[in-house]
């Protein structure tokens, strides 16, 4: 009886963790945005696999422990299959675990004497693939789930460290190298400092900042690229025979015009290894580029081989983490920030202390039910802590040493900048404050309208939006589109030059995109890529959008439930419906998207569903797609039985052998152009084929 409800209870709390990571991951590798360090992502993916250690019968198929990171978006980048799975690592936290790992390595060799480990720098980056064919570079990828990842070719074009093509040294055919990209510090700080003036989210890290980069879609920022590196660590294709070393690898990636990390070292034995990851740990500040810890691998690669590899990371390597950052101090105060959908963050207001190269006076709090688990008080001293994340997290309180008399903390009734009452809502965590004029709000909002990826009006800074929200010039946001020369040229350090800029540059923006409005109305859950789904579904038409039913919102590929339930519930409210009417009035103008070729008639592939896979020699895949719904039929991304053709081009993914066991019937290009000019080419045309 006992076991039975031991059992239960495991299986509640997998299913729990692996819910739990699940969303951690989508976080994290789709939208660049993690919500927890990476200290607790470890330590929940390890209670995870403990307790399936100790259950081997409860494994799930789902389980993040089975693999990598996330399958890439399926809007957006082309998907890329990468023929050697890209691998996760096994973490080591202390020396301890690392001499296991190292007496696990010597048990299945069955050896006595010190392996020989190559030591590397875990650079706290985006790992990407280069494959190269005849020494020309032919894509460039990311990890995606391991398996697959997303073409990013034309973004890491731009990154200078990364040969285009290799030297008459290396050999013809195909070869593929692997490493990390990252951004280094310098430039890291810097990316983040235009962000917060324009309003927009900090990156949490280095890696999200450089994931963030490649990912990059439209309006495409070269500078950012520019600032990248790649530092690379692997040869998984094509490493020619007489290499059969990890550290001669380095030494041909060298060769090859690669940059490889310089702080790369043999390391003889547990101790040898430990001592280098001693010295790294010390010299981790002076680094330029952020590391996060350390990677071992063994050696020699027939070794390698012998000691094989799980599904998710090799036996033969692993990443031996550095520890947190992190310092005590105390809590001076605990505020309350309003965010830009009013969203209530408590912030601790520490007094200043160095902690992993910078100076921390205030660290996030998150929200209510962090601070009352945490019970963080006015006057405590806390540990804080700077993991790899910019953003410091108070670890815990030290509770010996609270003084006399704190209280606990509670969430203010009211919001701090307007003094409306916060809500919090059944289900949510986050407390808000309700009330859209809130000032704090509407500065928030304000910057985001003006912010790049909405409506772009350069010049329209923070210091400018204060003062524009405290001398009441606006009201609202759409105020911003209706001030005059005259009215600026009252404000402090505005002279009238300036002024006039302004002044143009808000003109300019009212020329717009639909998809740059949806930005900039600040609807919970639309970012740009959303965005772009939305205005091209309805094609340019913001009242068709708005009147669009919620279940209408959610047929389109790519929106889920949270999303469309946002909009819908968005565009239902009368205040937004007013804001969207003013800004109209104000000047603010999209172009309608044309429709999609009329037929005549029924079309061709009316109500037929088609998938598509690798490169098609002629058409790209937008290409395909459009024509395709241009004769009745609906891309989708999955094979299943309902699928009527698959469109298979060169490298397919595992499509296509999908496509195969159900019997699902497969086309090339000709087929496809076949099955479309059935009726879209005019008679004459068709005579002449
Ligand atoms: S080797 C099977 N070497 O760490 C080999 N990875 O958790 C797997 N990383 O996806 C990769 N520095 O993004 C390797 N010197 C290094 C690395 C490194 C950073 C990252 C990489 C990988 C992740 C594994």
């Amino acid at each position: 009886m006992a076991a039975k409800r031991e059992r239960e209870t495991a299986e509640r709390r997998i299913a729990a963790l692996v819910a739990e990571l699940h969303h951690h991951n989508i976080r994290y590798y789709l939208h660049d945005d993690p919500e927890i360090s990476d200290a607790e992502y470890d330590t929940k993916l390890r209670e995870l696999q403990r307790l399936e250690a100790e259950w081997p019968e409860l494994l799930r198929a789902d389980s993040p422990t089975q693999r990598v990171g996330t399958p890439p978006r399926d809007e957006g980048f082309q998907s890329f299959e990468h023929r050697v799975p890209m691998l996760s690592l096994d973490n080591a936290m202390d020396a301890s675990e690392f001499e296991a790992f190292d007496a696990r390595v010597r048990r299945l060799l069955d050896r006595e004497t010190p392996i020989v480990y190559v030591g590397e720098l875990k650079l706290d980056g985006a790992a990407v693939e280069l494959v190269y064919e005849d020494r020309a570079l032919q894509v460039g990828a990311t990890r995606g789930d391991g398996r697959h990842g997303e073409d990013v070719t034309e973004n890491l074009r731009h990154v200078h460290t990364i040969p285009l093509s290799l030297p008459e040294s290396a050999p013809a055919g195909r070869i593929s190298v692997r490493g990390e990209v990252v951004i280094p510090q310098v430039a890291f700080a810097r990316l983040n400092r235009r962000r917060e003036a324009r309003g927009d989210d900090r990156f949490a890290n280095p890696r999200n900042a450089a994931a963030g980069s490649l990912r990059q879609l439209q309006n495409v920022d070269v500078e950012r690229l520019r600032s990248l590196e790649l530092r690379a660590y692997q040869v998984a294709e094509g490493l020619p025979d007489a290499v059969t070393t990890q550290w001669e690898a380095l030494g041909l990636l060298r060769t090859w015009g690669f940059h490889v990390s310089e702080e790369c070292r043999r390391c003889e034995g547990a101790a040898g290894a430990v001592a280098y990851h001693t010295e790294m740990e010390a010299r981790r500040e002076t680094f330029p580029v952020e590391a996060d810890g350390t990677v071992f691998k063994i050696d020699e690669f027939s070794l390698q081989g012998d000691v094989g590899t799980l599904p998710r990371a090799p036996r033969w390597a692993i990443a031996f983490k550095f520890p947190p950052q992190q310092a005590t101090t105390t809590v001076r105060a605990i505020d309350v920030n309003v965010g830009r959908t009013g969203a209530l963050t408590p912030v601790a207001i520490l007094e200043p202390v160095f902690v992993g190269g910078v100076t921390v006076s205030n660290a996030t709090l998150h929200n209510r039910d962090e601070v009352e688990r945490k019970d963080v008080r006015v006057g405590d001293t806390v540990v804080v802590q700077r993991a790899g994340d910019v953003i410091p997290q108070v670890v815990e309180v030290v509770r010996a040493r609270r003084p006399k008399g704190t209280r606990r903390w509670v969430m203010p009734e009211a919001c701090p900048a307007c003094g409306a009452r916060a809500q919090r809502l059944e289900g949510e965590v986050v407390t808000r404050c309700p009330n859209l004029d809130c000032p704090a709000q509407l500065k928030n909002n304000l910057f985001h309208f003006a912010s790049r990826s909405a409506l772009d009006i350069e010049g329209l800074g923070e210091k400018l939006i204060v003062q524009l929200v405290e001398q009441g010039h606006v009201k609202r946001v759409s105020d911003i589109l209706q001030l005059d020369a005259q009215r600026l040229a009252g404000l402090e350090r505005m002279a009238e030059k300036s002024a006039r800029n302004l002044v143009e540059a808000i003109e300019r923006a009212k020329d717009t995109t639909l998809e740059r409005v949806l930005i900039a109305l600040g609807i919970r859950h639309v970012g740009a890529g959303v965005a772009e789904l939305l205005a091209a579904h309805c094609r340019g038409d913001l009242d068709a959008l708005m009147q669009s039913p919620q279940e209408e919102l959610e047929a389109v590929d790519g929106v889920g439930p949270t999303i469309a339930e946002s909009a819908a519930g968005f565009f239902a409210d009368p205040r937004n419906q007013e804001e969207i009417e003013r800004l109209r009035k104000a000047g603010l103008r999209w172009p309608l998207r044309p429709a999609a070729p009329k037929r005549s008639g029924p079309g061709p592939l009316d109500g037929k569903k088609l998938v598509l896979t690798g490169t098609l020699p002629n058409l790209t895949r937008g290409e395909a797609k459009s024509r395709i719904e241009a004769a009745g039929g609906k891309v989708t991304g999955s094979v299943s039985k309902k699928t009527d053709y698959v469109v298979v081009g060169a490298d397919p993914g595992s499509k296509a052998q999908k496509a195969e066991s159900l019997g699902v019937e497969t086309l090339d290009e000709a087929g496809l152009l076949a099955v479309l000019s059935a009726e879209v080419a005019p008679p004459s045309d068709a005579d002449e084929d």
